[in-house]
């Protein structure tokens, strides 16, 4: 086993909140254990343009509260390719970077696995995606701020809403997966969710509605984005339509989901998969990502952290049926 003078660290893919607290962590404990870090920027696009540089104790001051990445981040279309992957390996090497720390989504740990297949350098990644998405941990950096960033916008909507006894159809983030829109749903007293992993039964939620208790003026259906029933639009028509005395209106979250200062809860993930990355790291492991199962830190192999579709536990779903009425 090759002895690791100098971990390159990077965020890639779309930002979360935590990720500063994951950089905090690798550059301090990196420190601790006497070993030089480099931030490189803009993930994969800054690995291959030589964009590194070489980070202090200080360089992470001040970061732990702040959302975004200090490293700035991207999708990069270059690394893609063999040859992008070559010119990222002669970089890292000019800059005696010989192991990384990957932290991002399922996107971030592709290119992280064929890279630590194609070349020998160690690489583990740390998981960070609002969507919550990956196999290997249960909770994602990023996930719980997102929530209460929802959950808090969804209360002030639920005021508009009672005070003009209308229907809100709330879209939230999750690219292809209905984790956001689960648990804020309930969090928030949904009326309905509707997310990708279980069949979207517009009818039966139109039904329910109907039923529903006539003094109770205000609605929300959660929506999750990218459902087979189509799009806030498309189902607001669709509810427009049925119900045309309902007070319909639409509200897509959007990016405010992905920002903010990350909870206590994700500060504290972020921190400790952070530690054991280096720690993974000077141990000898390779191609894995760092989360936490059951609250203790597990390692899964880069190619089984991919995305999932969860199955999503009925109780959530019917513990919306029984609370809304
Ligand atoms: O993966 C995080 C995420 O915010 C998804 O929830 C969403 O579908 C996507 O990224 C949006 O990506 P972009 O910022 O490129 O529009």
């Amino acid at each position: 086993m090759a002895q690791i003078n100098n971990i390159g660290v990077y965020t890639s893919g779309g930002d979360s909140p935590g990720m500063n607290a994951a950089i905090r962590a690798v550059v301090r404990s990196a420190i601790y254990y006497n070993v030089g870090v480099t931030g490189i920027r803009r993930g994969y696009d800054g690995m291959i343009n030589g964009d590194m540089f070489p980070m202090n104790r200080k360089s992470v001051s001040n970061i732990i509260q702040r959302g975004g990445t200090i490293l700035k981040t991207a999708r990069s279309e270059q690394f893609l390719t063999p040859e992008g992957r070559k010119i990222a390996y002669e970089q890292l090497k000019k800059n005696n970077v010989d192991a990384l720390v990957a932290i991002g989504g399922d996107g971030t740990f592709r290119g992280a696995r064929v890279f630590g297949q194609e070349y020998d350098i160690p690489v583990v990644g740390l998981p960070s995606t609002i969507d919550n998405d990956l196999l290997g941990t249960d909770f994602t950096i990023g996930y719980d701020t997102a929530i209460n960033t929802v959950i808090d916008a969804v209360d002030k909507i639920r005021d508009t809403a009672e005070s003009h006894d209308r229907l809100f159809i709330v879209e939230v983030m999750g690219r292809d997966s209905g984790l956001i829109a689960l648990r804020t749903g309930i969090a928030a007293g949904a009326e309905a969710i509707l997310i990708p992993e279980s069949k979207t039964d517009l009818k039966a939620v139109f039904e329910r509605l109907e039923s529903g208790r006539k003094d109770k003026t205000s609605k929300i259906i959660m929506l999750a984005e990218s459902g087979e029933a189509g799009d806030a639009f498309e189902i607001g028509r669709q509810i427009k339509e049925k119900f045309p005395n309902y007070d319909t209106r639409i509200s897509v979250l959007g990016h405010i989901q992905r920002g903010g200062k990350p909870t206590c809860m994700d500060r504290v993930l972020a921190s400790r998969v952070g530690v054991a990355a280096v720690e993974a790291l000077l141990a000898g492991r390779r191609n894995e990502m760092i989360g936490l199962i059951h609250n203790q830190i597990a390692y899964t192999a880069f190619e089984n952290a991919t995305k999932h579709f969860v199955d999503v536990n009925p109780d959530f779903l019917k513990i919306v049926e029984i609370l809304s009425i």
